[in-house]
């Protein structure tokens, strides 16, 4: 039995506690919204999976010490844009040597870190937290088929083999099925990049375009990231793998993906604006750009897609136009597949 800290209450967040505590472990979670742990403490429900039970055995807190003090694993499971602030609430209380596993997508947009990278960047300030273990826990694993027991594979990613292990040895049950993997940077790009391509995946459905482009999307978004993640350091089985090609080909096909579904809002018209709005839950992808172009920039990457998916959810392009102009791109000498 381990002792979990969980930090976030959102979809996410409450999926994986429940799983947890149903698999015998001993679950705090904490939130940064008073209001939020108030209502699950009493409702026991998650508004995003009105379905499932929140179990009895699960804490809830206000005071992040009580999620961070004495656990074996603190699990940070905010949105991505609170990642940083979420580290800095809770540094004081994270013991030197923790493991703090993050389950959060992106990429933050000033630093161009991933995320455990912004959680290592914070922790390792104050000179006290030089024994951290960061592990990436990554997939094709949408909350709410976790909330309902559905067979569901995942990545612990950490350079720190023991670690990764004993991730790995947590979060595995009847139901999930966890895979190791050294390559905690590569894993990262995947989590974070594959949203971008899932929006373009929506947006050509939104338009009324079939399963061919959708095929072709998740095929040219791969190598898309791929060259950029192999640049960077990634390794190539980590974008073949799970993390890289399982997590894109969920999360641009399935009507559960809020980046697949935000992307066909906007394919039909809509702005990102309205779009975020309807689908009502973090959609990591629109966050995920400013990181893409930049990223794709100083490595010098060709990412055509991404600049599309920019140029439709920011520039405002009509989406139509920027397809053709996407299929029309000057040929290449690359283009032998
Ligand atoms: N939902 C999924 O299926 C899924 C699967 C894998 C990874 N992820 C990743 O997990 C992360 C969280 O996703 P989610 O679906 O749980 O999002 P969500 O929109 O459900 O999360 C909202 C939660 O964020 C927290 N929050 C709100 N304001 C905050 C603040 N100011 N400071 C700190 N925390 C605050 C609250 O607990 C709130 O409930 C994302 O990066 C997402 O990509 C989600």
């Amino acid at each position: 039995m381990a002792k979990i800290g969980v930090l976030g209450a959102g979809t996410w967040g409450m999926a994986l506690a429940r799983m947890l505590s149903n698999s015998g472990h001993d679950v705090t979670v904490w939130s940064a919204l008073p209001a939020e742990v108030d209502q699950l403490a009493t409702t026991r429900r998650q508004k995003n999976l009105p379905g499932m039970v929140i179990p009895d055995a699960i804490k809830f807190t206000k005071e992040v010490a009580q999620a961070c003090e004495d656990k074996d694993i603190i699990l940070f499971a905010v949105p991505s844009v609170f990642v940083r602030s979420t580290a800095k609430t809770a540094a004081p209380f994270i013991p030197d040597g923790q493991i703090i596993v993050d389950v959060a997508k992106g990429i933050e947009p000033d630093t161009l870190l991933t995320l455990t990278g912004v959680i290592q960047d914070v922790l390792t300030k104050d000179g006290k937290h030089d024994n951290v273990k960061y592990v990436a826990l990554s997939g094709p694993t949408h909350a709410e088929e976790v909330a309902k027991d559905l067979p569901t594979t995942i990545v612990s990613a950490c350079e720190d083999k023991e670690t990764a292990e004993k991730v790995q040895d947590v979060f595995m049950n009847d139901n999930m099925r966890v895979y190791t993997n050294a390559d905690r940077l590569g894993v990262e790009l995947c989590g974070a990049l594959k949203n971008v391509i899932a929006l373009a995946s929506g947006i050509c459905s939104g338009l009324g375009y079939g399963d061919n482009m959708r095929a072709a999307l998740i095929i040219r978004g791969m190598a898309e990231i791929k060259r950029l993640g192999l640049k960077m350091g990634g390794k190539e089985s980590s974008f073949d793998g799970l993390a890289g090609m399982g997590d894109l080909i969920v999360t641009a096909t399935s009507k559960e993906s809020r980046n697949y579904n935000a992307g066909f809002l906007i394919g039909q018209g809509k702005s990102a604006e309205e779009a975020k709005k309807e689908v009502g839950m973090v959609v990591e992808g629109i966050n995920a750009i400013p990181a893409a172009l930049e990223l794709s920039k100083k490595y010098e990457v060709e990412m055509p897609i991404v600049f599309a998916v920019d140029s439709v959810v920011n520039g405002h392009a009509e989406p139509r136009k920027v397809i053709y102009q996407l299929m029309h791109r000057e040929k290449k000498s690359e283009m032998v597949i």
